[in-house]
């Protein structure tokens, strides 16, 4: 996994049939996913519960991009190890999960994944700065986190324009998530994020019967 700061689109299952998650991974990459986006969700950290570690391992087989793990979980540090072994080529945890985030980013790297934080609407980016040199990727979200289809939150743009400043040329993705659209999305990219997450944007209109809608909702996303 090379870096550049490209635009990704990131599809998050939490939108597509649970019931069918391999064949929604193939079709959603076969219609142009850059990675696919896996949100962990236990009803504790946040108000919903998705899946664990069996269903990520489950999935491995069926990503070809990349797996994106976003972890809404509290806490994060025992799972570390367990998320490596499912095989995520990314592992996102909350700054608001945990006193230790400074340790978890350490870990994550020391499991052999890279190492995402994640910043809640009303947590400040400046938050970031001690970590930023222990991070592949930071994640903006643009909703409060535990459901989809959430509106989109204006005032975090700015927020990322601000961390886009604090990262300067070092190889660390902006991602962000929620309410992410083909309206929202060009905010987004021009403020400086390169990974976005959309899971009601791509899954809409289609299904793994007929994947062609997802194709059309990802390049309305990217931008035509
Ligand atoms: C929200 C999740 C998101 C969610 C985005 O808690 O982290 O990844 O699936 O869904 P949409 O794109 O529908 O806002
Ligand atoms: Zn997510």
């Amino acid at each position: 996994m090379s870096f550049d700061r490209s635009l990704k689109i990131a599809p998050s299952i939490l939108a597509a049939d649970f019931a069918d998650f391999g064949r929604e991974v193939r079709a959603v990459e076969a219609e142009g996913a850059d990675w696919i986006h896996i949100d962990v969700m236990d009803g504790h950290f946040v108000p919903n519960l998705t899946f664990g570690p069996p269903m990520v391992k489950a999935l491995r087989r069926h990503v070809r991009t990349v797996m994106d793990v976003h972890l809404m979980i509290a806490p994060v540090d025992p799972y570390i190890d367990v998320y490596a072994d499912a095989g995520a080529d990314i592992l996102t945890a909350h700054f608001e999960a945990g006193p230790h985030t400074h340790r978890t980013l350490q870990a994550i790297r020391g499991a052999g994944m890279r190492a995402g934080l994640a910043l809640n609407p009303g947590t400040s980016v400046e938050v970031a700065a001690p970590l930023l040199d222990l991070c592949d990727l930071v994640c903006v979200m643009t909703v409060n986190p535990g459901f989809g289809g959430q509106r989109f939150i204006h005032s975090q743009v700015s927020q990322i324009a601000r961390l886009r400043e604090m990262i300067g040329d070092r190889p660390i993705h902006i991602e962000v998530d929620g309410g992410v659209d083909a309206t929202t999305a060009p905010l987004v990219a021009a403020a400086g994020a390169d990974v976005l997450v959309a899971g009601s944007a791509v899954f809409r209109g289609g299904s793994v019967d007929d994947p062609s809608p997802y194709g059309a909702n990802i390049r309305a996303i990217r931008g035509g």
